[in-house]
């Protein structure tokens, strides 16, 4: 394994451990997550391998075959910059119960695609350390540890789905997750004995303001949810009534959340009567709020979903946080070439970059590897 051949010759010794944790795309329920909602992501062939070795002190020294061969070493978590933080961060979370680390990694989650390599890096991590210091967390404990690490460390209030997805994930299962109870169930997602595939289009752009937009929406949800009177807006059920008591924004963000809540269960619902071609009006119907009532979609989304329609998807949405990163497209798969055709066409009209288009089969959560 090139990981392990990095970190041997940067340490001069074999990893004590090494772990793999992949990627998500979301299937649908997005933006519900930190409104204690419903989501269904499933982990993506592409991750992260992070091999470690425990030391006798507290210094980590990390290396990335992607951004940085040679080892930088952190004697204080303060020192951490870029990628390294959400690694220092998951450290600083578990603070006097490990000591440092010698760290090697390698990932191939594309950058910038919106497919959560950082939660990948996280879980790898946290799962690395839970497994050398027998620290006895669950996988669903050590989702909650690569959460804090992000919100509290690095500084991105982000909710719990991308890090639940990479430590919890099932080969061939979407993972059902209400983000209240942690209450989970995995849902099989057997697209090929349909005839289907699900494409990720990259769109290759990745907005700037992206994070402040994401803290603005969260504020306007919980805004939203104090003028309702409920804890989270996953509490609203009469909706008619929630909007006659709000305006603007946040009558709009209000409409999202709910009704992505309803979508996330008729999609369930559609799987579990095997109508899995029918989930594609519910993508459609997904993207359509998130573009128009929660404004969190980027015009390269938006002609990435229009064109896989016209090229004959059965449905397409925007993935993740928006403003850029990535769609998917559910697609027959004698579709395929078309609906890439299409919406490279598409972009080469608007001369924008050519998107990136990657197959996504429901694969394995965080695991060992030796
Ligand atoms: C990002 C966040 C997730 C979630 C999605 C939107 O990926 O990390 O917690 O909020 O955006 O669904």
């Amino acid at each position: 394994m090139r990981v392990v051949e990095a970190f041997r010759s940067a340490f001069g010794a074999d990893p004590a451990t090494v772990w793999h944790a992949p990627g998500r795309v979301n299937l649908i329920g997005e933006h519900t997550d930190y409104n204690d909602g419903f989501v269904l992501p499933f982990a993506v062939p592409w991750g992260v391998t992070a091999a470690v070795s425990p030391r006798g002190d507290r210094t980590i020294r990390l290396l990335s075959l992607q951004s940085s061969p040679d080892p930088v070493t952190i004697a204080d978590p303060g020192d951490a910059q870029g990628w390294a933080r959400y690694v220092v961060g998951v450290f600083a979370m578990l603070g006097d119960q490990v000591p440092g680390a010698d760290i090697a990694i390698d990932g191939d989650v594309p950058q910038g695609a919106g497919l959560s390599s950082s939660a990948a890096l996280e879980v790898s991590v946290a799962s690395a350390l839970n497994d050398l210091h027998a620290l006895g967390m669950t996988p669903m404990e050590v989702a909650l540890l690569g959460r804090r690490a992000e919100n509290d460390f690095v500084g991105m209030p982000c909710g719990i789905m991308d890090q639940a997805a990479s430590a919890l994930c099932e080969e061939g299962c979407a993972l059902f997750l209400d983000c209240r109870s942690l209450g989970h169930r995995r849902v099989p997602l057997d697209l090929a004995a349909h005839g289907l595939r699900l494409l990720v289009i990259d769109t290759r752009v990745h907005h700037e303001h992206a994070g402040g937009e994401y803290s603005k929406r969260r504020a306007e949800c919980e805004s939203a949810a104090r003028k309702l009177g409920v804890a989270a807006l996953r509490d609203v059920t009469d909706l008619a009534g929630a909007l006659d008591r709000l305006q603007g924004a946040e009558r709009r963000r209000v409409m999202h959340v709910v009704t992505e809540n309803h979508r996330v269960e008729a999609l369930i619902g559609l799987l579990r009567a095997g109508a899995v071609t029918e989930i594609g009006a519910l993508l459609n119907a997904s993207h359509l709020s998130l573009r128009d009532q929660y404004e969190v979609s980027s015009p390269e989304l938006d002609v990435a979903v229009e064109a896989s329609l016209r090229g004959g998807a059965r449905g397409a949405r925007m993935t993740g946080g928006g403003f850029g990163g990535s769609a998917i497209a559910l697609v027959a798969e004698d579709r395929l070439e078309s609906v890439q055709r299409s919406v490279s066409d598409a972009y080469a009209a608007r001369s924008w970059q050519p998107p990136r288009f990657l197959p996504a089969v429901p694969s394995p959560g965080a695991r060992r590897l030796s």
